[in-house]
């Protein structure tokens, strides 16, 4: 099974990081596809707690090749910080990391663009992660941006910032109202960037077209979820990544084509979360909320941002539709455990909408809000199953729980988690 892409189904943070350390085992390269600093994974291992916001989780097998993609925005301080901090840490990068010559770079207007953008909006705003990830993609697109490439050579990066600074000072300037920045110093620190990442950057592309040509396996790790892309998500409440983190954007953000995706694995979590503003149908503001973010050994605030993480019922209307875009081959349940208290769960099957019942999500983001969760409810299990490691072993309910879940998704469970640490893993069918 040479290429593997994990996608998340929900608003992110469905677990993908827990997944690909997992899968990561049997994989030659790990790769991310998509995104920037915004995305934040945990891992859980024998060396410790870790979020990684650009190197992916494959970095702790030693025998590993970590991919940053094409189809990054990538904040050189960020990425360096973090290569330290592993290393000092006793994981191992040099040599086993990778950086697209082609990804883009995060430059410092984007964070303050981001910030002071939000603070236009007012009410409106996104509720972003305020890392200048959506402006970065906004340069990309709008041919406004640099390249890593570009930081390698100290002249053709200073005739590039030579348009760049004076265009982005003049919209912090005269849009904002904000503090210009000077080329000079702009110029004498992403050069400095450059020499250090030099030692990484390679034709990722190349590369993984070269393992696949030996029959090595490629695992391509998506960042977010399907309900925050730019196409597909609950717009204009998403983030600005192109490519897409679904499964689709796999294949530009790294280099092959589609025909190259052998299997796509969607991670879902046992309910629904979503951090920064937007609609979301099943969200909970009450006790139970409450519970669902507190309650599992690790509570639900955002790896990025530490804001404390919206929680609700399991939303199938939205989980059916992010399982088609994608193409979804197989799904892994998340966070199983959180829900051991409960006497009850809830999971939405359909939308009241304006008077009518519909099971598919509406386009339009006022329309999402108007949207009322029609419930299932179905009998919780109220045992600890965060020692369970065989399926036949959960609870009788927890199983009805789950077969409902893949009823509804129309794609089979292969792994269910039931805690943060490796081995609190139930594996069904086997991914690779
Ligand atoms: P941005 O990506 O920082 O522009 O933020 C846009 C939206 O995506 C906001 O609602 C963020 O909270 C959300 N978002 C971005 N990255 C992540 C993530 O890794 N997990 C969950 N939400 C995210």
């Amino acid at each position: 099974m040479p290429v593997i892409v994990v996608v998340g189904g929900q608003w992110g943070d469905e677990g993908k990081g827990r997944v690909v350390d997992l899968l990561a085992q049997k994989a030659h390269i790990v790769a991310r596809y998509s995104a920037g600093n915004n995305a934040g994974h945990t891992v859980v291992n024998e060396m410790g707690e870790f979020r990684l916001h650009l190197v992916p989780a494959g970095i702790f097998y030693p025998d590993k090749v970590c991919v940053i993609g094409n189809g990054l925005v990538v904040d050189p301080a960020v990425l360096l910080a973090e290569i330290e901090d592993l290393e000092s840490r006793g994981v191992s990068v040099r040599g086993r990391l990778s950086l697209s010559e082609r990804a883009q770079v995060l430059m410092p207007w984007h964070p303050l663009i981001d910030r002071l953008d939000e603070e236009l909006r007012g009410k409106g705003a996104i509720g972003t992660t305020g890392r200048g990830v959506g402006p970065a993609f906004a340069d990309k697109v709008g041919r406004a941006g640099l390249r890593v490439a570009d930081l390698l050579d100290r002249e053709s990066l200073l005739q590039c910032l030579s348009f760049l600074v004076p265009y982005k000072n003049a919209i912090l300037e005269k849009l904002y109202g904000a503090e210009p920045l000077s080329l000079e110093r702009v110029h004498a620190e992403y050069a400095d960037y450059g020499s250090r990442l030099a030692p990484f950057v390679t034709d990722v592309a190349g590369l993984v077209q070269k393992t696949l040509a030996q029959g090595d396996t490629v695992l391509l790790e998506g960042a977010q979820g399907a309900l925050l892309d730019l196409d597909a998500g609950t717009y204009e409440y998403v983030t600005s990544s192109v490519p897409s983190s679904l499964a689709g954007g796999a294949a530009i953000g790294i280099g092959i084509g589609p025909t190259q995706i052998d299997f796509v694995l969607g991670v879902y979590k046992a309910y629904n979360t979503r951090v920064g503003n937007g609609p979301m149908p099943t969200e909970l503001t009450d006790e139970t909320g409450d519970l669902l973010r507190e309650g599992g050994p690790r509570p639900e605030y955002g790896a990025t941002t530490g804001r404390p993480r919206r929680c609700g019922w399991f939303d199938a209307v939205a989980a059916h539709y992010t399982a088609r875009i994608n193409g979804v081959t197989a799904v892994a349940l998340t966070r199983l455990d959180v829900l051991d208290q409960l006497p009850t769960i809830k999971m939405c099957t359909t939308y009241q909408l304006d008077g009518e019942r519909t099971d598919s999500l509406p386009a339009s983001g006022a329309a999402l809000f108007r949207a009322k969760p029609i419930y299932e409810e179905l009998a919780g299990w109220r045992e600890d199953t965060s020692g369970v490691r065989r399926f036949q072993d959960l609870p009788e309910n927890a199983r009805a729980y789950v077969r409902r879940i893949e009823d509804l998704l129309g794609a089979p469970v292969h792994l269910v988690s039931v805690g943060p640490e490796r081995e609190q893993a139930i594996p069904i069918k086997p991914i690779l």
